[in-house]
């Protein structure tokens, strides 16, 4: 028995399998991907994960246990429906204000549903506790509730959300902001002034509207809260969805780790018709696919047809994710399915060119394949993934709202035509192939760290203690400016002392 119970432990030591929870309440396909693949990576190596998740796994493995926050997708996909995304544009000004409400009323969401106050009231101990951070401070306090260190995942690269949090340097001269749409090579001064003043109003908003906002919220559910101010900075470590390949590279404190790919797989077999489809096409085939939030079937009617009349030009096969049965006026040459296996058909050898809406899962499967894109961003966060892929040349981008026949035409041929940007994205291929250790492997190894670790505290930088006047060293200027200013005026009185004694004497002399 004695001896069993050796070998378990051997086998089995808090970090070898751990109690994970992690939180990933946000109702969107791309968000939830992101969460139950983090959790599933986990759950592989042999931890015992739970997670809150707004869509349900059909197939989870059996140490995978979920708490679902039944009804909010549901929701969601009501609000969706009241608004085509292809058509709408929110000013930069209001941006920060709107995200930090609608992903407080997410969070609010979890925080009412009686699955989740189960979770809360049922005493479970946890080893860690992994969340998605999107404006989402309050759910901070999980981690707290639970006495289990906190890890942040990030859906983009180092920002105000996470940077704060970290005391990760940020500066504006060159780290762009979420919500405007520039990439950090090639800022224009009008560019960087924009981006300066956009970075001190998105921080105001931050510290005086979003947190004071989000503190009272949690405090509505949870009275006995600590402020939130006690607990956001309260972070072991932050897993940015980001890659040297497809992101610019930004300065990150060793609390923050890239593990943009994470979610790459090997290719699997085609289906049967699909491969045989796909074979044999001999004059390529184009993949099409605005992603798994925004739908195809609601894109407006003027551009569907302007697409449509462009394909018939095409002499390859245009496979189109189009979520409706029918598509009319459809060429020959154009083929809809609700649903494709995006990974494997990438993979397929003749894909000539991805035309995408720039979400940054996609970028990185195309990178992954090396398959030039024809990027049509919708929202700010894909215009700026497609720029930047357009700033490495391997792909061309028209934000969708801007979208004209003659320069869609122009760009696919230049993209089918042209080879530089094949071979470009397959450069970007092997930046993103190459790696110490593997992205999923990395997710696992960190995780582990900081439960190995009791949340790392070793490496969190002194820049967390400062205040804010002491981070920007303005004492030490106002000393340094201060004491010169002093010796200055000093200096300057001493001579004019000595001058008046010299003329003083001349005049005695004279
Ligand atoms: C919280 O949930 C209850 C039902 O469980 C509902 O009646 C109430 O409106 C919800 N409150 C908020 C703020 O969503
Ligand atoms: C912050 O984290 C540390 C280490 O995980 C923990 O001991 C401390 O209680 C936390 N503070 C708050 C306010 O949650
Ligand atoms: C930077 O911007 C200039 C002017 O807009 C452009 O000519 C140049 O090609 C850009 N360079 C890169 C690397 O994007």
């Amino acid at each position: 028995m004695l001896l069993l119970c050796t070998l378990f432990f051997a086998f089995c030591t808090s970090t070898e399998c751990a109690k994970i929870l992690g939180i990933f309440h946000i109702p969107g396909r791309s968000h939830h991907q992101a969460g139950s693949t983090l959790m599933k990576i986990l759950a592989e190596k042999g931890h015992d994960v739970t997670i809150v998740a707004t869509i349900p796994e059909t197939n989870p493995p059996k140490n995978y246990k979920q708490v679902l926050l039944t009804g909010i997708y549901d929701k969601m996909q009501e609000d969706f429906k009241k608004e085509n995304f292809f058509e709408t544009e929110m000013p930069p000004l209001i941006a920060p204000i709107f995200f930090g409400m609608k992903m407080t009323s997410m969070v609010e969401d979890t925080f009412n549903h009686t699955n989740f106050q189960k979770l809360m009231k049922s005493g479970e101990k946890f080893d860690v506790v992994i969340m998605e951070e999107f404006n989402a401070a309050p759910i901070k306090y999980v981690a707290h509730h639970f006495k289990a260190p906190l890890v942040v995942y990030n859906a983009i690269d180092a920002n105000e959300w996470v940077n704060p949090y970290q005391g990760n340097p940020d500066s504006p001269a060159y780290a762009t902001n979420f919500y405007l749409p520039y990439t950090s090579s090639n800022m224009s001064f009008y560019q960087r002034t924009m981006n300066s003043l956009f970075y001190v109003y998105a921080n105001l908003v931050r510290v005086f509207f979003t947190i004071p906002y989000q503190n009272r919220m949690l405090h509505n559910y949870y009275p006995d809260a600590p402020h939130l101010n006690d607990m956001i900075y309260n972070v072991s470590l932050v897993l940015l969805n980001a890659d040297p390949s497809v992101h610019d590279p930004l300065p990150k404190v060793p609390s923050m780790i890239n593990i943009g790919g994470f979610h790459l797989k090997k290719p699997k077999a085609l289906p049967k018709d699909l491969q045989e489809l796909m074979d044999n096409a001999d004059e390529g085939v184009i993949y099409f696919s605005m992603g798994s939030n925004l739908k195809s079937k609601d894109i407006p009617i003027e551009k569907r047809k302007l697409l449509l009349r462009s394909f018939s030009k095409l002499k390859q096969t245009v496979l189109w994710k189009f979520e409706d049965d029918d598509l009319p006026d459809k060429p020959n040459n154009v083929i809809t399915r609700k649903w494709f296996p995006q990974n494997d058909v990438l993979a397929h050898k003749n894909v000539k060119l991805f035309i995408t809406h720039g979400g940054i899962f996609s970028i990185l499967e195309a990178v992954y394949h090396g398959v030039p894109l024809l990027a049509l961003p919708v929202w700010v966060e894909q215009q700026i993934n497609s720029k930047k892929a357009s700033n490495d040349e391997y792909a061309k981008y028209i934000p969708f709202k801007k979208l004209e026949e003659e320069i869609f035409m122009s760009y696919l041929k230049e993209l089918l035509r042209d080879p530089k940007y094949k071979e470009n994205a397959e450069r970007r291929s092997r930046i993103l192939r190459e790696k110490p250790i593997p992205a999923a492997e990395a997710v696992n190894y960190w995780v582990e760290y900081v439960i190995r670790h009791k949340g790392a505290p070793h490496l969190r930088v002194a820049a967390l203690d400062l205040a804010w006047y002491q981070y920007l060293l303005l004492d030490v200027a106002a000393v340094v400016i201060g004491l010169l200013v002093a010796f200055i005026y000093a200096v300057n009185y001493c001579s004019s002392i000595l001058f008046r004694k010299r003329v003083h004497k001349k005049q005695k002399n004279s």
